[in-house]
């Protein structure tokens, strides 16, 4: 019998037997040779076996591209006749039911080849063996049974589990069915809570994989809020790991949420969750499916959709994620950007865009090392290796209301200083203050805008942290006060290892942290982990879950402030990285450093370029906290910043955890001077913003392997458009910021960087918003038009909040884009004439020259800017202009956020000014909301565009004023310019009249 527990409005809810629709399918066949996701690996012929294989050289071969996990299966391959691969005749169809596609049946692991011959199964299976065998056990419902490597058909029986090979990659050969009698059951029947609902579940099958299985284990689920909800699976008994996030509950008795939950006590028991007014099934998991043991945790649910955006930190080959059975570790790494990898970060949160273009988001709170599949159920699979199971879902319904839900709970983005919006130059290898002294020279010469200059670890005295190195930058102090005098700012670098070798009583970091005790130590808790990085002798590791690591960095950093001047600090290498594999003495054999489990990350070795799992921190055992070394790290960086400059802080952090945003920025990472990685660079940021850290970009022209000219031009263009815009470079390699290739180069970086600066008040405008209403500050196209499912796919084009799409050169060579114009009205940047809507749903070619990087303004909207300068200091005391960029009704709204830039907490102490514009029948109105910021007093407006004002008119009024004719240009696009001179803190009027 089936019983039915149900939540939400408490209504009762019959289960419902849903008839499937049966769809007459109408297929088109396809070209004879095809790319098509669904090949299956062991058809791929390699079409680029001499080495340097990547998309642009593949695509070139006239092959396919389509990186997978597996370095053994060719990524670069020869397209395949699909049709000819299984000859009619011998095709066995893996769709017998009604309404295949090509998505159903590559869900089903099968090949799809819609051919003129309709008598022939489109979908069959790619062999008779796996016929048989997947007839029996259908691979979505196949929970693995052997998750890691060395799988054999005795040892799988042996465990009474079930064998089935099979040629699909990821998907389990040896298994137990998810609708079997094996999991958890409930004990009684779910009881309410103050939240919601707690059920008991105990184990009921002997199938164990690793051993120590929990039972019973409790699911607690919590109605947070009316688009939040919480599902948490735990030891009743013993307390396990927990990730110190506070996320608070803000339930109520009266809540009505936008979502149900429902328990199906079938053959097997279920747990749901649904969008309220769709009834679409957002989350639906099957405890015959769950495991919960001391060392491995695994839960499948399926997604209403395939498309899935995030997880991280890796680099994904697309924004939109491949459900093709795709694995993805996450555990902090020190690893420069390779496909598949786990790298620097931890992020187990992805967005569902559902069919009916709703979107939802989930995060997975675990600390541990993990990992996530993606299979074209679609479904996903979490497996942990401790902590709980503790899971958040926001129903958005839009992609912004699923970030701003997320960011509400995992803590809201921090403004960055206005300064820091500036271009910023780094590298690592200037070795000599007289180089960065030319290198800084050549920016001023060329009038390039520069804000921020940074000293890695070559200005250290033997890498020691808070040092510097008074031989070959000698001066230094004074060259960093002739910085701030010329407006530029000044970053340092922190690496986390200390050296514990330094002569006695002369190296007071090492020193002052031993008094203190605040080093991570090894499993006996008190003695000092050590291992082995840049500085001289061994190292040890301040552990920053520890309170009295604060008071240790707020005096060395007060200390280091009195020498050099830093105004942001960069935290790096804080996974954290070590050059050895675990402790100088290893890693005793035990399971915290051996665990039978190992999820899919790179190495396959918890310890390797880190600490051994069992060191002691603070909060628990390396094992559980390794990725939340960064997090930890950038939040007390945050709060030594600020009490060592009394400014607002800067921190650029390459390890973070879902919560960072709260405390600092972010930058990809170490990658590599090559054309994919700008396209890399573009789906990172998307990810970064969507986890709630919206302060992100890349190394700009590369880090690793030399640059070439174009390709850095075209990246500075690109990186003018990233909110955290540096140009980084790594030791060893020839010079590449903008003033190194000569007046050509450094004119179009110019200008580039130009459009930047005078954008700057809408960009942080964005942070306003990102930081009061968790928005994303540069996001996908598919955020902003979501029914559009072309846009789901973009992710070579951005959008800067609502209103400004960037489209960069991504291709060598290249002088022209494709742009694909969603449907509004779009004007381009540079002309302010509006694009033809006969491009609107549409990819048109538009043309990039050199020295352009497309750009279009959204119609609708009223963008703020401010004359350009060389440095935000000055530019910041320029003019404000408006661009208000009319959509078919005539209209367009916007805003402007302004305070000093740099004071602390300037919007929680209402320490700023803001104002809202309306543009409608034919008049702006500028509304000043709050007027808290007093040096608002000297600024003003210079000049407003109006584009896409159709009928010219006769006379234009400010403020009831009638402007000279002399100071308006009627353009022939239809775009107006006006020169006026008001006030920024009054309201301002301007009407068009006939
Ligand atoms: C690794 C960092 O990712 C890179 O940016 C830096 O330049 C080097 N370490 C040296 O500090």
């Amino acid at each position: 019998m089936n019983k039915c527990y149900f939540s939400g409005t408490m209504k009762a809810i019959r289960l419902l037997c849903f008839c499937s629709m049966i769809l007459a399918v109408l297929v088109q066949p396809v070209s004879s040779s095809s790319c098509l996701a669904s090949i299956a690996p062991q058809l791929r012929k390699d079409c680029h076996p001499d080495p340097g294989a990547f998309e642009a050289s593949c695509l070139a071969r006239n092959c396919c591209w389509s990186p997978l996990k597996t370095l053994e299966i060719p990524w670069c391959f020869e397209k395949v006749d699909l049709c000819s691969v299984v000859p009619d005749s011998e095709r066995i169809d893996c769709h017998p039911d009604p309404g295949a596609n090509e998505e159903a049946c590559v869900s089903r692991g099968c090949q799809w080849c819609a051919s003129d011959n309709t008598t022939a199964p489109f979908c069959f299976y790619n062999s008779r063996e796996e016929a048989t065998c997947s007839t029996r056990y259908p691979i979505q419902k196949r929970i693995d049974c052997h998750p890691h490597p060395g799988a054999s058909q005795e040892g799988c029986e042996t465990k009474g589990c079930f064998w089935c090979p099979t040629t699909i990659a990821n998907v389990p050969w040896c298994f137990y069915p998810a609708d079997g009698p094996y999991g958890y059951v409930m004990k009684d029947a779910p009881q309410k809570t103050a939240l919601g609902w707690r059920l008991t579940l105990i184990k009921r099958d002997s199938i164990s994989l690793f051993g120590n299985d929990i039972s019973p284990v409790v699911m607690d689920v919590e109605f947070h809020t009316e688009d939040r909800l919480r599902f948490k699976v735990y030891d009743p008994n013993n307390k396990r790991f927990e990730v110190p996030l506070d996320i608070e509950s803000s339930s109520n008795l009266s809540l009505d949420p936008n979502y149900d939950v429902e328990f199906v006590d079938n053959t097997v028991l279920q747990f749901k969750v649904m969008r309220k007014q769709t009834r679409t099934v957002l989350w639906e998991t099957t405890f015959g499916g769950l495991i919960f043991s001391n060392q491995y945790i695994q839960m499948m649910t399926s997604v209403p959709s395939t498309s899935v955006y995030g997880f991280g930190e890796h680099e994904h080959p697309s924004f939109k994620h491949d459900m093709n059975f795709v694995r993805y570790g996450m555990f902090s790494r020190d690893q420069s950007p390779t496909a598949f990898s786990n790298l620097y970060g931890v992020h187990p949160f992805y967005m569902c865009i559902e069919n009916d273009f709703n979107a939802h988001g989930v995060l997975l709170l675990n600390s541990n090392a993990q990992d996530v599949t993606l299979s074209p159920f679609p479904s996903l699979t979490f497996r942990t290796i401790g902590g709980i199971l503790d899971f958040y879902m926001f129903l958005g319904p839009t992609p912004e209301n699923v970030i701003q839900q997320y960011t509400e709970a995992i803590g809201r983005p921090y403004i960055p200083p206005y300064w820091s919006l500036g271009f910023q130059l780094s590298r690592w290898g200037y070795n000599s203050l007289d180089v960065l002294k030319k290198t800084v020279e050549r920016l001023k010469q060329y009038d390039i805008p520069h804000d921020v200059q940074y000293g890695d670890i070559d200005q250290m005295e033997h890498h020691l942290d808070f040092t510097y190195d008074k031989a070959s930058f000698a001066g230094l102090p004074e060259y960093i006060k002739e910085l701030k005098n010329d407006g530029i700012h000044y970053v340092i670098i922190l690496d986390p290892f200390v050296t514990k070798d330094e002569p006695l009583g002369t190296y007071k970091p090492y020193e002052l942290g031993e008094d203190l005790g605040i080093w991570i130590n090894n499993s006996d808790g008190f003695t000092p982990a050590i291992g082995k990085a840049w500085p001289p002798g061994d190292s040890v590791y301040p552990d920053y879950t520890n309170p009295q690591t604060a008071e240790w960095l707020t005096q060395m950093c007060i200390e280091y402030k009195n020498t050099i001047d830093f105004d942001g600090i960069w935290i790096n290498m804080n996974e954290p990285a070590n050059f050895l594999n675990g402790q100088q003495s290893g890693c005793e054999e035990n399971n915290l450093n051996y665990p039978p489990y190992v999820p899919d990350i790179t190495g396959g070795l918890l310890a390797e370029r880190t600490l051994c799992p069992n060191s002691k921190t603070f909060l628990g055992y390396h094992y559980d906290t390794h990725s939340l070394f960064g997090w930890s790290q950038a939040k007390l960086t945050f709060y030594a910043c600020q009490n060592a400059t009394g400014n607002r802080a800067f921190v650029l952090s390459c390890s973070t955890f879902a919560g960072s945003g709260k405390y600092t920025g972010h930058w990809l990472g170490d990658n590599f001077s090559r054309w994919k990685d700008m396209h890399m660079s573009i789906i990172g940021m998307l990810e970064f913003n969507l986890f709630g850290i919206p302060y992100v970009g890349a190394d700009i022209c590369g880090f690793n392997e030399e640059t070439t000219y174009e390709l850095c031009l075209r990246w500075m263009q690109l990186g003018a458009f990233y909110p955290f815009s540096r140009n980084h470079n790594a030791i060893g390699n020839k010079e590449q910021d903008p003033g190194a290739f000569g007046e050509e180069f450094a004119t179009i970086s110019r200008s580039a960087l130009r459009i930047r600066y005078l954008l700057l008040p809408y960009l942080y405008t964005l942070f306003y918003q990102s930081h009061v209403s968790g928005s994303t500050v540069v996001r996908g196209l598919m955020h902003e038009f979501t029914s559009d499912p072309e846009t789901q796919d973009i992710d070579r084009a951005f959008l800067w909040g609502p209103a400004l799409m960037i489209t960069p050169v991504l291709e060598e060579g290249a002088r022209s884009v494709s742009v694909y114009f969603p449907e509004a009205s779009w004007f381009d940047f540079y002309t302010g004439g509006q694009v033809s809507p006969s491009w609107q749903k549409k990819s048109v070619e538009v043309p990039a020259p050199l020295d352009i990087i497309p750009l279009f303004i959204r119609g609708g909207y009223i963008l703020p800017t401010q004359l350009p300068a060389r440095t935000t200091e000055l530019s910041r005391m320029n003019p404000f202009s408006l661009i208000i960029a009319l959509d078919e009704r005539g209209e367009a709204s916007g805003s402007l956020f302004w305070d000093d830039g740099d004071s602390i907490d300037s919007v929680e102490k209402d320490e700023y000014f803001y104002v809202e514009y309306q543009f409608s029948n034919r008049a702006l109105n500028a509304t000043v909301v709050k007027n808290g910021y007093r040096g608002i007093a000297s600024l003003v407006y210079g000049t407003v565009q109006i584009l896409g004002f159709t009928s010219k008119p006769n006379v234009i009024f400010v403020n009831g004023d009638t402007v000279p004719a002399s100071r308006i240009q009627y353009h022939s696009n239809g775009k107006i310019t006006l020169w006026i001179s008001a006030p920024l803190f009054q309201d301002l009027s301007i009407s068009f009249e006939n």
